[in-house]
């Protein structure tokens, strides 16, 4: 019996990529000849829960991305806006293409392009089970200290306790769509955070070390890697 949920995953991708180097935005730079944004499509279409991928897209960029992402992904419906200035203003376009029968959103970065169906499977799941908003999380490998503006050490928070956030962060859609319209600055980074801004329970799952960012020229040559590792066990990457 098919489940009554439609799940759809938004993709902003409209970032500069400015602490990556100038020149092509982040999410069409190549990761194994294959642009970023093509391999973190692929990750959320290969799901077999999901139903439809948005893309924000840089606004110069759009026809470009929709032509890029028609010939190489086949699984899931793929619809494409022009995002904006801030990543949370990227999302908030991406959720108001959300066709109306969908019930779980997810939002991923771009910039995650190699993050394993597992994890986006993890978030899904708990997203059907019951919880409002989820987040994948691994533990913190370095401490972190809490410092002043002069750079002064204020407090050493227990690393037992802190957790680093990554993405598909999933969300029941109107829990979602609420946060983002209460959201009181345009600049937020972490969806989940305009999710407990409302006071609602924001839980988390295992994530997955290939599930992180490429944000510095050091990560590119690590995805590199990955990518080259993967295609040599015959993964599809
Ligand atoms: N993003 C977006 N719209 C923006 C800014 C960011 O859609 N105006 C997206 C990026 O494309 C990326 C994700 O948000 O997939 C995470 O942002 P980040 O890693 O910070 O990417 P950039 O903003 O491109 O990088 P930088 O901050 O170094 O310029
Ligand atoms: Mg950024």
């Amino acid at each position: 019996m098919a489940i009554a949920t439609r799940t759809a995953v938004c993709v902003p991708a409209a970032g500069r990529g400015e602490r990556l180097g100038a020149g092509t935005p982040k999410a069409l730079r190549l990761v194994g000849g294959v642009p970023m944004l093509v391999h973190s499509v692929r990750a959320m279409s290969r799901v077999r829960s999901v139903d439809l991928v948005i893309v924000a897209a840089p606004a110069n960029q759009v026809d470009h991305v929709r032509s890029l992402l028609a010939g190489t992904v086949e699984d899931a419906a793929v619809t494409v806006v022009a995002g904006g200035d801030t990543r949370q203003e990227s999302v908030a376009r991406a959720l108001i293409a959300l066709p109306a029968d969908v019930t779980t959103v997810l939002v991923h970065d771009a910039a995650r392009p190699l993050v394993p169906a597992e994890v986006v499977e993890r978030v899904i799941s708990a997203v059907i089970a019951g919880s409002p908003a989820v987040v994948p999380v691994l533990p913190m490998v370095d401490t972190i200290k809490a410092v002043d503006a002069e750079g002064v050490v204020v407090a050493t928070p227990d690393r037992a306790f802190l957790r680093a956030v990554q993405t598909p962060q999933g969300f029941s859609r109107d829990v979602l769509q609420r946060a983002h319209a209460a959201a009181d600055v345009d600049d937020v980074t972490d969806d989940s955070g305009l999710v407990e801004a409302l006071g609602i329970h924001v839980s988390t799952v295992l994530g997955h070390e290939e599930a992180f960012k490429i944000t510095r020229p050091l990560d590119l040559v690590l995805a590199e890697a990955i990518v080259a590792q993967r295609r040599a066990r015959g993964v599809l990457a």
